[in-house]
């Protein structure tokens, strides 16, 4: 029994990837970009799919699942409704909170940060070179708003369908925020639950990296 399970155990872990130091970069925005590209390349299931947390103005928090559509040298940028529930969250409380897992890895990394919206000539930019199902489907749903029907939602897409046969504008209504960090964790999955976590806090412009227990 005991070989069984260190068997399923080996398996588990046969990405442990030894002592952490030795593949930490100064700079934590490098290890999130090495990490999303070893999950694509494993390829993890849903590599780019990320929880992100918001407080509402009751102070309840919510998380709901996006895409990590962008890294650049300031964070992590995803694509949503500016009116939908999590907008207006971030309306009156841009601390936000993201969390990537990619269990065929056994890597977790936490996030906390601020959100601000990217500016619109991004916004066009990305929005531009979406399917043109989905630039209807941005004007078409009033995301988190109740619907009284699917058909409601149909209607709509058939009302922007008749008035953007071709060229579809951006809704100014839609559009990308930035999640710019304050602290990052890296947890690796390793043997007997002695995980690896590393925390790296910025402080001004420099990143202070610490260790956790597991
Ligand atoms: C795999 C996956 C990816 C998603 N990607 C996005 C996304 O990039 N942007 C988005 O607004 N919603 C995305 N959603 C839907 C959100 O989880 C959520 O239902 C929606 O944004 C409304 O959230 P809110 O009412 O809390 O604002 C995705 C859902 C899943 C399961």
């Amino acid at each position: 029994m005991e070989s069984f399970l260190n068997s399923i155990r080996n398996d588990h872990h046969q990405f442990d990837s030894g002592k952490l130091e030795d593949h930490f970069d100064s700079n934590p925005n490098d290890t999130i970009a090495r990490w999303l590209r070893e999950a694509i390349e494993k390829p993890a299931n849903e590599p780019n799919a990320m929880s992100v947390s918001t407080v509402d103005s009751e102070g309840f928090p919510r998380s709901r699942i996006v895409y990590l559509k962008e890294l650049v040298e300031d964070g992590l940028i995803f694509y949503t409704n500016y009116s939908s529930f999590k907008g207006n969250s971030i309306e009156g409380n841009n601390k936000v909170h993201v969390l990537i897992f990619w269990p065929e890895l056994e890597r977790q990394i936490s996030i906390s940060g601020f959100a601000e919206k990217v500016p619109d000539e991004m916004n066009d930019l990305y929005f531009e070179s979406r399917p043109y199902g989905s630039k209807i489907g941005a004007w078409a749903s009033h995301q988190s708003e109740i619907l009284s029907s699917r058909q409601e939602l149909e209607d709509r897409v058939n009302f922007y369908v008749d008035k953007f046969p071709l060229n579809v504008p951006r809704p100014p209504h839609w559009g990308g925020y930035l999640v710019k960090p304050t602290k990052i964790e890296f947890w690796q999955g390793r043997p007997s639950r002695l995980h690896d976590r590393i925390v790296y806090m910025k402080n001004e412009k420099n990143w202070k990296m610490t260790r956790l227990n597991p």
